[in-house]
């Protein structure tokens, strides 16, 4: 069901959930004052509670109002980023509801740049939670008509357009001087370096990042609608043979996260990718949402020479997560 900016503004004062278009992706988003809606947010979602959810602020005042420090790092890092994609990861204050932290001591927060999102942030006068508008551990949605599809239309979903990013927000853990990448995004490590060294902030890497500051990493995620094969080596004909096998030994479900087994294989379509990352970005939820409704049995995706660039790494950590098994040839 499509509404409009008054009607997503009246539901989500109302303690519903309304999907929202972001610039990265589209996001299932309740106000974080209301546990009604952040309960709702999980059950729509079939989320487990361990997986905590991203803070969506109009501003980086905002964003203050909410943390119990704000190092140098993060002034730099939002100063330059923000409104855009990246996430920072910083101690919450007590405000901030352990639902959307999943009882972590530290919130991620950020502020969209998608005109459509700041609006909504503007008129509600409260930040939103937000998680990416998809079945936990299927493909995120980068259109309307995804989310739409995605939860049978029963879910109210404000029009955006197509995310212009494409992939999830850069997710950077900051520790005082220290910092760390818990999520590969469109922000690279090279861009927080720059902004960093530019402004003559302090900083060092983060080497060991415990488990329990890093939650949100299973082992599948973002898989469409039927196996996703990643092929290393050369594609020959007894392709077919060997998905069949390999599919035929994986289990069922992965860390609470369906693998889809259809009885037989007999064909696949390739994926392909744009050579420029930005645009692979852009299409890449499209496509596996497009060769997941073809009526080929599985998905065949080949990494190609030029995808080595540090560019396609968070393109490719996706496919990796997304595909149900890595086969090298
Ligand atoms: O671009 C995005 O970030 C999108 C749009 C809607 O804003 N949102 C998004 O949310 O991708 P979600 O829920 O699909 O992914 C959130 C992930 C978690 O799985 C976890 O890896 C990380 O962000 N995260 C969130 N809060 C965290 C916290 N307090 N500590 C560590 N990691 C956190
Ligand atoms: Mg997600």
């Amino acid at each position: 069901m499509i509404v409009n900016l008054d009607q997503a503004v009246t539901m989500l004062r109302a303690h519903d959930v309304v999907a929202i278009p972001t610039e990265t992706v589209y996001g299932l988003a309740g106000s974080i004052h209301s546990e009604q809606a952040l309960r709702k947010i999980f059950e729509v979602k079939k989320r487990p509670y361990f997986d905590p959810l991203i803070v969506h602020v109009e501003n980086s005042f905002e964003a203050r109002k909410y943390v119990t420090e704000w190092p140098p790092i993060a002034e730099a890092l939002t100063q330059h980023f923000w409104p855009g994609p990246l996430t920072v990861v910083l101690r919450k204050s007590p405000e901030v509801s352990d639902l959307i932290t999943a009882g972590l001591e530290r919130v991620g927060i950020r502020c969209p740049r998608h005109p459509v999102a700041l609006e909504v942030l503007k008129k509600l006068k409260s930040p939103l939670a937000a998680p990416s508008a998809n079945l936990f551990g299927r493909t995120s949605p980068t259109q309307s008509s995804h989310v739409e599809k995605e939860f049978s239309g029963l879910v109210p979903v404000l029009e955006g357009g197509s995310s212009e990013v494409g992939i999830e927000s850069t997710v950077v853990l900051i520790d005082d001087v220290e910092l760390a990448i818990l999520r590969p995004g469109s922000i690279l490590k090279a861009d927080l370096e720059s902004i960093l060294l530019k402004n003559e902030i302090p900083f060092k890497w983060k080497v060991n990042v415990a488990k329990t500051e890093a939650p949100g990493h299973m082992k599948h995620h973002y898989m469409p609608s039927k196996p996703l094969f990643w092929i290393e080596g050369h594609i020959g004909p007894d392709l077919i043979n060997r998905l069949r096998l390999e599919l035929s030994q994986l289990p069922v479900e992965v860390e609470g996260v369906q693998i889809i087994k259809p009885s037989s294989i007999n064909n696949y379509d390739l994926l392909k990718l744009p050579a420029s990352p930005r645009e692979a970005a852009r299409v890449l939820y499209a496509e596996l949402r497009r060769l997941g409704e073809s009526p080929t049995d599985s998905i065949v995706f080949s990494p190609e020479a030029f995808m080595t660039e540090s560019e396609w790494n968070p393109i490719l950590e996706r496919l990796r997560k997304a595909s149900s098994i890595i086969i090298k040839i």
